[in-house]
C-alpha cells in the first residue's frame, strides 16, 4: 500500500523466516507494529526458492491488521535479489507495503531496486507504490549513509544491522548488538548517531536492528533504551517476547504525554492570546521557559504516544 506505510509506528519491527510455514501462521497475531517476512539470512540456501511463495501466500491469505508489512529480498551480492523483487511485487497483493533491501552498499543499489519496482507496478498495474527499507550493516554502507538515504523517494527508513556490521568490521565479538563490556562506553555509539543524522536528514524512521540474546529481556530493555534515547523509532524484534519489550521501551509513558500535550496547550495559549505586542514566543511553563524548540520536542512526544494508541489521562496543568 505504499505511502500507508510511511508515517506508521514502527516501535517493534518482527523478523519472521520466509520458510517456515508455522512462524508464517503465527506472525500476525503477536502483536509488532511492523512484520517482515525474511527471504535473506533467516532462510537456508536450499529453501530461498520455495519460501518465495510461501512469503506470498501468508501476504495474500493472512490477515495483518494494521501493521506494517515488508519482505525482505536478499542483498545485490548473491543470485537471488532479482527474482526475489519480481516474484514478491508481481504476485504479492496491494497489501505488501515494502520491500527490504540488506546489506546496502551504495545509493546505486537502492536506486537499482527502485528501477525494477517501477517496472513492475507498471506492467502489473499496481495502484500502491511500494516502499523500500535499506539496511545498514558494512563498513561501505555506513561510509556511503548520507547518499544512501537520499536516493530514493521509495525509502520510509533506514536500519542499523548490528551482527552484520560486526562481521564487516572484523569486531572480535561472536554476538551481534549487545554490550561489549571490555569497551568502555558504548561501541557502537558513533554507527548509532551517524545512521540517524542521515535518516533524520531526509525526513526517514530509523531503526535498530536485532538484539540477538533472545532470552535475556533485561538486558535488552537496557541496551534498546540506547538508541530510544538518541531519538531512534524503534528496533527488531527476533522472538514475540522481544515485541513487548520493545514496544514498551518505544513509547513515550504517560506522564511523558500529558505533560507534551500541556506544554502544545501553553504554547498555543501564550502565541496566540492577547492583542497586538501582548502575544509571546517565549513563555514560563511551571518553572522552566517553553519556546517553538520546545513546541517541536513536544510534538514529537504526541506524535509517537498517538501513534502507539495513547489518550491523555488529565487535565492541562498549565
Ligand atoms: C541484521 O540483519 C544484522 O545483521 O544485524
Ligand atoms: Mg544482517
Amino acid at each position: 500500500m505504499g505511502e500507508r506505510s510511511r508515517y506508521l509506528p514502527r516501535r517493534s519491527c518482527l523478523s519472521v523466516p520466509g520458510s517456515s510455514d508455522k512462524m508464517l501462521g503465527k506472525a500476525p497475531g503477536i502483536g509488532a507494529d511492523m512484520v517482515f517476512l525474511d527471504l535473506e539470512d533467516a532462510v537456508a540456501p536450499l529453501e530461498k526458492e520455495s519460501a518465495r511463495d510461501k512469503v506470498v501466500k501468508a501476504i495474500n491469505d493472512l490477515d495483518w491488521g494494521d501493521a506494517v508489512l515488508c519482505v525482505r529480498v536478499n542483498a545485490w551480492d548473491t543470485e537471488w535479489t532479482y527474482r526475489d523483487v519480481i516474484h514478491i511485487a508481481e504476485n504479492a497483493s496491494e497489501r505488501l507495503d515494502e520491500l527490504m533491501l540488506p546489506k546496502v552498499q551504495s545509493a546505486a543499489e537502492v536506486q537499482a531496486l527502485d528501477m525494477l519496482l517501477t517496472q513492475i507496478e507498471q506492467v502489473t498495474g499496481r495502484q500502491g507504490r511500494i516502499g523500500i527499507e535499506a539496511q545498514i550493516e558494512t563498513a561501505r554502507g555506513l561510509i556511503n549513509v548520507e547518499e544512501i538515504c537520499a536516493a530514493s523517494e521509495r525509502l520510509e527508513t533506514i536500519i542499523f544491522g548490528p551482527a552484520d556490521f560486526a562481521a564487516s568490521t572484523e569486531m572480535p565479538v561472536l554476538t551481534g548488538g549487545v554490550q561489549v563490556d571490555e569497551y568502555p562506553g558504548d561501541h557502537f555509539h558513533y554507527v548509532f548517531s551517524k545512521i540517524l543524522m542521515a535518516g533524520r536528514a531526509n525526513g526517514l524512521q530509523v531503526i535498530d536492528g536485532p538484539y540477538l540474546k533472545i532470552r535475556e529481556l533485561d538486558a535488552l530493555r537496557d541496551y534498546a533504551m540506547r538508541t530510544r534515547t538518541l531519538g531512534y523509532d524503534g528496533k527488531w524484534a527476533l522472538h514475540p517476547d522481544q515485541v513487548k519489550v520493545i514496544n514498551e521501551v518505544y513509547t513515550p509513558t504517560q506522564e511523558q504525554f500529558d505533560r507534551a500535550l500541556d506544554i502544545l496547550e501553553a504554547y498555543e495559549r501564550a502565541t496566540t492570546e492577547g492583542g497586538a505586542g501582548e502575544r509571546k514566543g517565549a513563555v514560563m511553563f511551571g518553572d522552566e521557559m517553553i519556546d517553538e524548540a520546545s513546541r517541536k520536542m513536544a510534538t514529537k512526544f504526541v506524535t509517537r504516544g498517538e501513534r502507539a494508541g495513547m489518550t491523555r489521562s488529565q487535565e492541562s496543568s498549565s
